[in-house]
Parts: structure tokens; sequence; C-alpha cells
């Protein structure tokens, strides 16, 4: 990592492309039984290069805006390989989805309506139901509890099938997402369970999308989404949907998080170490601007002081970001003992790292670095001052 670092500087986000393939392995290997297709949640990460990797190993991509859409479209996926999950979109949007061949999650009724008025039995479609089951991480990060503004609320099933029938609308698939760093398989299950008994509501079903949500672990010890035990649990079921509506389904996934969160790290050069009285700050060069996680959701990235790897000597800091307001990383964490310039590693940094930065203090965000057999490769130029003046227009006032 240090010699990645002194090649392209910090802040870098890297990524390493075995543990992505590792990771599409595991969740294949768990749901081997049955007929599964991954969507990569590209919203976790949109480097053209990963999607690149994703399509070489036969993994799709699920995308919520044009903009995701487009991407995928240059990192050479076809639109039949793209799944279009708005959430409160223009009609616009959604007709752009369909004219680039890409199946739409619709998730309200009204769009449900104009869908069958445009395209009535023309264009496959699914439905993004919302079985109203709260699991995820934090309140935040909550997508199907009753309060939840996503997909169609399961309660309201009547209106979807009178609709469907009004204009012939042709759903091939049903879908739901629960939540991010979800642990309990049960909870998936749960939401399944209502997903599948409707899906007996739907002659011509042919997929039932169960979202993402897979929760990784963050720190040794963190309790996370037993795979196998969900697979086995989840493919039983499966199993025995098939079996009652006398045909084969797909089961698709849409995992962030789970494909590509432990592949990353931030690399940050340690500016200063700042000690006072009660507490020893680090300062480094970066902050909510390049990984807002921990601001933004109280998440925990592991820390790694990469310049001091075997030290026996640790010390208590507070790691925080060059941000001009309250902008901590960490808080209290014991870390190998930090010297002014060192590289220090944020962990688990892959997913919703880059896709949420920002430059903010007009900082540039950091850039992307792929390990691919072996060899580091810059997939990302970091940006420079046109980026940031890019667009602007100056008025010249006198
Ligand atoms: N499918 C849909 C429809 C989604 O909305 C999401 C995430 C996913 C799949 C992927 O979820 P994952 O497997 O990554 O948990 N920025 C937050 C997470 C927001 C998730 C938004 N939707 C974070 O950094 O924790």
């Amino acid at each position: 990592m240090l010699d990645i670092a002194q090649q392209f500087g910090t802040p870098l986000y890297v990524y390493d492309a075995d543990t992505i393939v590792e990771k599409i392995n595991q969740l294949r290997s768990a749901f081997a039984t049955v007929d599964l297709k991954i969507k990569f949640a590209c919203k976790a990460l949109t480097n053209i290069s990963i999607l690149q990797l994703m399509r070489q190993n036969g993994v799709g991509i699920d995308v919520v805006s044009p903009q995701e859409l487009a991407l995928g479209l240059h990192a050479g996926y076809q639109g039949s390989d793209i799944t279009f999950t708005p959430s409160g979109v223009s009609f616009d949007e959604i007709e752009t989805a369909v004219a680039a061949g890409a199946i739409i999650n619709l998730d309200n009724l009204s769009v449900l309506q104009k869908f069958g008025e445009k395209y009535g039995n023309s264009v496959p479609c699914m439905i993004r139901i919302k079985p109203n089951v709260a699991a995820g991480g934090n309140a935040k990060i909550m997508t199907a509890h009753e309060g939840s503004k996503f997909g169609i609320d399961i309660r309201q099933r009547d209106e979807i099938l009178q609709i469907v029938n009004q204009y012939d609308i042709n759903v091939v698939g049903l879908h739901q997402h629960t939540g991010s760093d979800i642990k309990e398989a049960e909870a998936f299950v749960r939401a399944a369970d209502i997903i599948f008994e409707f899906a007996a509501s739907f002659p011509k079903l042919q997929i039932i999308d169960l979202g993402g949500g897979f929760k990784v672990s963050y720190k040794e010890g963190d309790p996370i989404t037993a795979m196998p035990e969900l697979g086995a649990q989840l493919s039983e079921a499966f199993h025995q949907l098939s079996q009652k509506l006398g045909r084969k389904l797909q089961l698709w996934f849409e995992p962030g998080k789970f494909l590509v969160s432990e592949s990353g790290v931030l690399l940050v050069n340690a500016n200063v170490v700042k000690p006072t009285p009660n507490r020893t700050f680090v300062g480094v060069n970066s902050g909510l601007n390049h990984l807002i996680r921990p601001m933004m959701y109280g998440s925990y990235h592991h820390i790694v002081n990469v310049s001091n790897p075997v030290s026996t000597h640790t010390h208590t800091y507070d790691v925080v970001g060059y941000i001009c307001e309250t902008d901590t990383f960490a808080e209290a964490r014991t870390l190998n003992e930090v010297h002014e310039n060192d590289v220090l590693a944020l962990l688990n940094a892959g997913a919703y790292g880059f896709t949420m930065s920002s430059q903010y203090n007009s900082r540039f965000r950091p850039a992307e670095v792929l390990v691919y057999q072996g060899k580091a490769h810059l997939i990302r130029a970091r940006e420079t001052m046109e980026d940031i003046l890019r667009n602007q227009i100056l008025l010249n006032i006198q």
C-alpha cells in the first residue's frame, strides 16, 4: 500500500479486483441451487473500470439515474443487462431507460398507470413492493418499513392488480429492497415471504429481485450476514415457490456493499499530529468531502497506520479531516504510533466512499486506483483546479 501511496499520492481510493471477484463467487456459491442473477447496485461505486470488471464476471448492474445508466453503457453493458430502480423520478427518465433497453422497477401507482398507458403490454417491467419490514444498520438506511418512501405498499396490492389488468401490463418481476447493513438472515426471509406470496398474482412472472443490503464486517467480530445460511434458507423457500407456481423463476440480488466495500481503502496522509491536554488529534489530508459515512451515519471504518504496521507502541488518537467543520473519522482510536506524514488507510471504503464524495471546501476529490492482476492501475485521475472551475461563469461584475 505504501508503494501505491507513493506512486499515486494521497488522498487515494485503492480497490482490489480479486476481493470483488471473491465476493461475487461467495454469493454465487451460497445460491448455487437457484437460477441466480447478480445486479451490482452501482451507486456504491460507479467507476467505469469497476463496472467493466463486474461485466467481465457476468454481473449486471442496477442503476438509479440516467447518468448511472449511461456509465453502464459506457462500460460496455447492453441495456438488457441493466435494471433501473429509480425513486420518485419524472416519467421522462423512465422513457429514457426503456429506450435504452433497461428493465424498469416501477415504484408508484401513478407511474405504473402511466407505464400502462404508454406501453400497454409491449414492454416488460418489474414492480417494487414495500413489504413493511423494518431492518437495516440504522434508520437512515432502512427502505422497506411503513414510513419509507420506497416501493408500492403491499397493502395497495388490489390497486396494483387493477392497473396491471386494465392495461395488460407485462409484469415479469417483483422487487423489494429492505435496507442496508442487514445482518439477520431472518429479515431477508420475512420480506421475501411477502413478495413470494404476491408472486402468484402475476402469471407472467419470471423474476424475484430481493435487492441488496447484506451486512459486511467493519471491524473484528462485527456480525455479518451469514451468506451460506441465508443462501440455504432463501433457496429452499424459493424452490418451494417455483414448485407452487409450477415454473422456474430467476432470483436476483442487487448488492452494493457486499461486492465492493471490503475491496476498497482510502489512503490519507497524516498532515499533523496535535497533542492537547486531553486528547491527541491526527489531522489528515481528507475528510467528510471524501468519505462521509462516519459523519453521516456514525459508521465505523477501521484505520491502519500503513507507515508503521508492526510497531508495539500504540497510542489513542482522534483522527480528523481537514474540512472546516467538525469532521471526525474516528474518536479515541488506538493506532500504531502516528508520526507526521505517515500514511493511514481507512478500510471498507469501497462502497459509498468515492460516489458520495464532493468538492466541499473546494477541495479536489481523490484519485482512484484498481489493483488488477497484481498491478496498480490509475482508474480516475486526481481532480485539478479546472474541475472546480468547470461550468462556473464569472459575471465580470465591476
Ligand atoms: N438496491 C436498491 C434498490 C438500493 O436502494 C440499494 C442501496 C441497494 C440495492 C444496495 O444496498 P447495499 O447492498 O449496498 O446495502 N450510503 C449508505 C447506503 C445507502 C444504500 C442505498 N440503497 C451507506 O453508506 O451506508
